[in-house]
């Protein structure tokens, strides 16, 4: 695996892996990798001729007050992961390498999906998000490009900020991969407290229930986003932010079940604030 840390050295370096015919996957991340990091860089080794990661933790994203400052990194062990993964290129670019100009002036904001759920919580957060990661798409001019279901409303905000700019890359939804308690990995799971991670099984099991709620016949969506928000209310670790029940493609919350939806919960362990979702088809 080679390290990159400039855009003309990647640039250069993938220009000549396609005049070669070589199809380009691409996983961006933040980094402090975990195994639902890997499991999306061993789809892109497995669907291309070459893989790039990317460990990027882009300022851009995070509101005032965020963890930006605090939020965990280890490049070494990132590199030893991804490597392992079989990755070929890591590309590490530092903040100025990515925004020389200091603040951008140009940005891309992706309406509707970016408003509701994480967007209420953390008003620039998608602009951020939607903005490096088309940068990153510019720079690295992938064929198809992986992103975790864990992160749902990302990854429906970047598949449709890819179709409405008309980017040529893929854009594929990977599953969540969990601890073997149910939770979520996340690389945010390391600033729990022994308690709080106990504590933090409750969004899985809120999850589920709604999921059995459905199953048991449960037709209306404000019904089943109720099942979920009062078992997490009931965990005193836990503060509720939002418990939903959404249309997969639009997230627009759906009153009467039918086909595909999305359930959807986040919620405060402390310090740290957890997000869980679960498809499930009625
Ligand atoms: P980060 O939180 O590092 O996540 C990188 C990718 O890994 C995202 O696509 C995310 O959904 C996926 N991922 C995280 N935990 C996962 C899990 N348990 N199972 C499966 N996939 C998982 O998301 C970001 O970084 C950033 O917003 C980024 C897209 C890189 C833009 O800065």
């Amino acid at each position: 695996m080679i390290t990159i840390e400039t855009i003309p050295e990647l640039r250069a370096l993938l220009d000549g892996e396609r005049a070669a015919g070589r199809r380009i996957g691409f996983v961006p991340t933040m980094g402090y990798l975990h195994d639902g990091h890997v499991s999306l860089m061993a789809r892109s080794v497995a669907d291309n001729d070459v893989t790039v990661a990317s460990v990027f933790v882009n300022p851009l994203q995070f509101g005032a007050g965020e963890d930006l400052g605090a939020y965990p990194r280890d490049l070494p062990r990132d590199a030893a992961l991804a490597a392992a993964a079989g990755v070929d290129v890591l590309f590490t670019p530092t903040v100025e390498e990515m925004y020389p100009f200091g603040p951008v002036l140009t940005t891309v904001s992706v309406g509707g999906l970016s408003a509701r759920m994480e967007g209420a919580s953390r008003p620039t957060h998608f602009a951020g998000v939607a903005t490096v990661v088309a940068k990153l798409f510019a720079i690295v001019g992938a064929s198809r490009a992986y992103f975790g279901e864990k992160d749902f409303q990302q990854l429906a905000v970047v598949r449709r900020m890819a179709a409405d700019l008309s980017f040529p890359v893929d854009v594929v939804g990977c599953p969540i991969i969990r601890e073997d308690d149910g939770l979520a990995m996340s690389s945010r799971n390391v600033y729990l407290t022994p308690d709080e991670r106990r504590a933090a099984t409750v969004l899985h099991r809120a999850l589920r229930a709604g999921a059995e709620a459905v199953a048991e016949g449960v037709r209306s969506g404000d019904a089943v986003a109720a099942v979920m928000g009062s078992l997490i209310r009931a965990e005193p670790l836990a503060e509720l932010d939002y418990a939903e029940v959404v249309d997969p493609v639009s997230l627009e919350p759906r009153a009467h079940l039918e086909g595909e939806v999305r359930l959807l919960v986040a919620a405060k362990l402390g310090a740290p604030r957890l997000l869980d979702n679960l498809g499930v088809t009625c």
